[in-house]
């Protein structure tokens, strides 16, 4: 099943991943709410920034046209294969970024190494994401900014021409991360981690027609063991609903 991201590496298909964070990143809500967010999160010159969760690499290549000449970005991912393929298409860019492999929740870097963190629909993911802004929290600078955009997946806007059917597939797709009400959750649990200054954008994201058949196709042993196989049926349409949240860590007393 090629919607679960929570290790990539062990699932089944992960070019279907790959696929969708391709075709997400490409739509154009997607596209004006990341540079909302990149306004928010205040990104400049000779700043360093660490992605996390960086998936394909190209936010990663975006953040480091924006801190070129004398910053930095560095990319984790805890799939091996999401780094090899975001050192291969970014690797030889000659900008200031690097990719590694790692896990948001046990990180490397000493504390206040980072002025601004980065992390697009990854929290959701993770079995225990307080440890993960916990973690974020620890490696930014005192001063710095967080900027953590997810969807909600229980709000997904569904239409297959059945009530029952368009609840049946809401359900599945939550059911496909550890939690699905992570969007709406953002501004609290930054809160509860330390951050300050909370802002939100929330937009929405209507998936074309291919995107929701292919997601159809992925959810499809989901929906038969729901008894909504039907939920998939040829003109469904799907809006998801995202939240870009920007904190920061409290400055140094
Ligand atoms: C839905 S994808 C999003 C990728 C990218 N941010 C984007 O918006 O296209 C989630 C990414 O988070 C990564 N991930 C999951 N758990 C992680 C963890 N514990 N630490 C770091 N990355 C993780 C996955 O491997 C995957 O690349």
């Amino acid at each position: 099943m090629g919607l679960k991201y929570t290790n990539v590496d062990r699932t089944e298909d992960p070019a279907f991943c790959i696929r969708f964070m391709d075709a997400m990143r490409s739509l154009p809500e997607v596209q004006a709410g990341r540079a909302r967010a990149e306004a928010m999160v205040g990104l400049r010159s000779g700043i360093r920034v660490l992605e996390l969760g960086s998936g394909t690499g190209d936010q990663a290549r975006e953040l480091a046209l924006r801190v070129v000449p004398d910053g930095e970005v560095v990319a984790v991912d805890y799939s091996q294969a999401m780094v090899s393929l975001a050192t291969a298409r970014h690797g030889e860019s000659g900008l200031p970024l690097t990719f590694e492999q790692g896990d948001v929740c046990d990180l490397r870097f000493p504390a206040g190494s980072f002025d601004a963190c980065w992390t697009e629909r990854m929290l959701c993911h993770l079995p225990d994401p307080s440890a993960a802004l916990a973690e974020i929290a620890r490696v930014l600078k005192p001063g710095g900014r967080l900027l953590a955009i997810d969807g909600d997946a229980t709000a997904t806007v569904v239409d297959c021409g059945d009530p029952a059917l368009s609840a049946a597939m809401v359900a599945a797709i939550a059911a496909q991360t550890e939690h699905p009400a992570m969007g709406r959750e953002l501004p609290t649990r930054l809160g509860d981690a330390g951050f300050v200054d909370v802002a939100v954008h929330p937009y929405l994201c209507r998936l074309p027609d291919e995107m929701v058949a292919a997601m159809a196709v992925a959810l499809r042993p989901v929906l038969i063991e729901a008894e909504a196989v039907a939920a998939d049926r040829e003109g469904s349409s799907m809006t998801v609903p995202l939240l870009a949240v920007v904190g920061t860590k409290p400055p140094a007393t």
